[in-house]
C-alpha cells in the first residue's frame, strides 16, 4: 500500500470512528491534509444539515448535499449574506470580512452593484480579451523549463492569473504584484505564514486602500473605460460610495478573479496526472478541452464554502435552524454527491453535463466572473496542447503543499517537469 492511501483509510477510520456530532469539517487541516472527503460523505449519508456545536469558528450548521445547497441558495431572504449579519464565510472573525462589498450585500442594493461591474465580462469584452489573454498564455508557456524541475503555481498559475487582474483593473503593470498579496491577505488565516495578525491583515489592507484611492481619483475626472475602476467611478449606483465600500469592493473582484482561477489553473494539472486515462481522451480529441475546464473547476472546488445567517427561524432539512444561526452550504461536499453527480469521486472530462456543479454558487450571487475563469483556463489548455499532446509531458514529481484554509482550496506549491 502506498503512503497517500494509508492516510486516506486513517482519514476514513477517524470519520467514521468518531461521535457524529463531533465532527469539525471547518477544520483546516483536513483542507491542507486532503482528508477531508470521509468526514462529508459521511454527513451527506448520516445527517446531511449537520449542528457542530464547538468549532475554531464558533458554532454553525453545515449543508452538505447539492439540492439542499441549491435550497439555501435560492431563499436569501431568509438566508442572509450581509456583512453586518455575520458575511460570506465561516471565518467571522476575519477583519476583511466586515468590509462592505456586493457579495456580502441582499438585494436591492446588491443587485445594484452587481450591474455595475457586470459589464466587464460581457460576450463582446471578452472577446476583446481574448487574444491578450491567448499572448500572453503563449508567451509564458514558451518560457517554461524543459526537462527541469520547477513549481507550477508561481511559474504559471500565480503568473498568468495576476496578469489577469492587472488587465481587469488596468492596474499600473510594473506594480501588480501587490494585487496578488493583497488577494493572499485578504483570505489567509493568522499565523499559517501569510500573515501573522488580524491587525496587520488590516495594515496591509489599508495600504490597497490608498493605491486604490489614487486610481479612483486619477479615473473618475477621466473620460470612462472599460476597466472595473473607470466603471465604479462612472456609474450612479456606485460613483457615491464610501471609501469603505469602495475598498471592499475592490477587494471582493481582486480575490473573485485571483485564488479561484489559480488554483484551477494548478488543479487541472495535478487532475490528469492523477487520471492518466482522461488525458489520452484529451490527447485524442482536444475538442473536448471546454467540457474539461467545467470538470476541472468541479473537481477543484476552488472555493469549499460559502456562509448564509438565518434571519428567522427555520425548519429545513428535518432541523430547526435558528435566527442568527450560521449556516454553510460545503460546495466541496455537493460537487461530490452522487444523488446530483454521476460517479463524482472520479475525474471524467467528458461528462455529459459539465456546467452541473456548485463551485460557482448558484442564485443571485452565482459568481459574476464564470465565463471569464473558463476562458482563461479554455486557452491555458489549448495552448499547453499544442505544446505537449502526449499524456504526463506535463509530469508532477510531488503531491503538492495544500493551503491551510476551510475557505480557500487550493495550492501553495506543485513542483513539475516538463519531459520534452
Ligand atoms: C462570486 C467562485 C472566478 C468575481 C463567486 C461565488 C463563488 C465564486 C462560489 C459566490 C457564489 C454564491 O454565493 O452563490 C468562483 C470560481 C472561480 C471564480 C470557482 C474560478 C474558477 C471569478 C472571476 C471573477 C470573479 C475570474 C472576476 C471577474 C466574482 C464576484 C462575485 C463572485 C464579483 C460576487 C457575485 C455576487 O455576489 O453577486 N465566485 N469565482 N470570480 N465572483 Fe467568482
Amino acid at each position: 500500500m502506498t503512503e497517500m492511501t494509508v492516510a486516506a483509510s486513517d482519514a476514513t477510520n477517524a470519520a467514521y470512528g468518531m461521535a457524529l456530532e463531533d465532527i469539525d469539517v471547518s477544520n483546516p487541516v483536513l483542507f491542507r491534509d486532503n482528508t477531508w472527503h470521509p468526514y462529508f460523505k459521511r454527513l451527506r449519508e448520516e445527517d446531511p444539515v449537520h449542528y457542530c456545536k464547538s468549532s475554531m469558528f464558533g458554532p454553525y450548521w453545515s449543508v452538505t448535499k447539492y439540492r439542499d445547497i441549491m435550497a439555501v441558495e435560492t431563499n436569501p431572504k431568509v438566508f442572509s449574506s450581509e456583512a453586518k449579519s455575520g458575511g460570506i464565510t465561516i471565518m467571522d472573525d476575519n477583519a476583511a470580512a466586515s468590509l462592505p462589498m456586493f457579495i456580502a450585500m441582499d438585494p436591492p442594493k446588491h443587485d445594484v452593484q452587481r450591474k455595475t461591474v457586470s459589464p466587464i465580462v460581457a460576450p463582446e469584452n471578452l472577446a476583446t480579451m481574448e487574444s491578450v489573454i491567448r499572448q500572453r498564455t503563449a508567451d509564458l508557456l514558451d518560457g517554461l523549463p524543459i526537462n527541469e524541475e520547477f513549481d507550477w503555481v508561481h511559474r504559471v498559475s500565480i503568473d498568468l492569473t495576476t496578469k489577469m487582474l492587472a488587465t481587469l483593473f488596468d492596474f499600473p503593470w510594473d506594480d501588480r504584484a501587490k494585487l496578488t498579496r493583497w488577494s493572499d491577505v485578504t483570505t489567509a488565516l493568522p499565523g499559517g505564514g501569510i500573515i501573522d495578525s488580524e491587525e496587520q491583515r488590516m495594515a496591509e489592507l489599508m495600504e490597497c486602500a490608498t493605491y486604490f484611492t489614487e486610481l479612483w481619483n486619477q479615473r473618475v475626472n477621466a473620460e470612462p473605460k472599460n476597466d472595473l475602476i473607470s466603471m465604479m467611478a462612472h456609474s450612479e449606483s456606485t460613483r457615491h460610495m464610501a471609501p469603505e465600500e469602495y475598498l471592499g469592493n475592490v477587494v471582493l473582484l481582486i480575490v473573485g478573479g485571483n485564488d479561484t482561477t489559480r488554483n484551477s489553473m494548478t488543479g487541472g494539472v495535478l487532475a490528469l496526472n492523477e487520471f492518466p486515462d482522461e488525458y489520452r481522451k484529451l490527447s485524442a480529441n482536444p475538442a473536448l478541452i471546454s467540457s474539461m475546464v467545467s470538470e476541472i473547476i468541479r473537481w477543484q472546488t476552488p472555493l469549499s464554502h460559502m456562509r448564509r445567517t438565518a434571519l428567522e427561524d427555520i425548519e429545513f432539512g428535518g432541523k430547526h435552524i435558528r435566527q442568527g444561526d450560521k449556516v454553510v452550504m460545503w460546495y466541496v461536499s455537493g460537487n461530490r454527491d452522487p444523488e446530483a453527480i454521476d460517479n463524482p469521486d472520479t475525474f471524467i472530462i467528458d461528462r455529459a453535463k459539465p456546467r452541473q456543479h456548485l463551485s460557482f454558487g448558484f442564485g443571485i450571487h452565482r459568481c459574476v466572473g464564470n465565463r471569464l475563469a473558463e476562458l482563461q483556463l479554455n486557452i491555458l489548455w489549448e495552448e499547453i496542447l499544442k505544446r505537449w499532446p502526449d499524456p504526463l509531458q506535463i509530469q508532477v514529481l510531488q503531491e503538492p503543499t495544500r493551503v491551510l484554509s476551510p475557505f480557500v482550496k487550493g495550492y501553495e506549491s506543485l513542483p513539475v517537469r516538463i519531459n520534452a
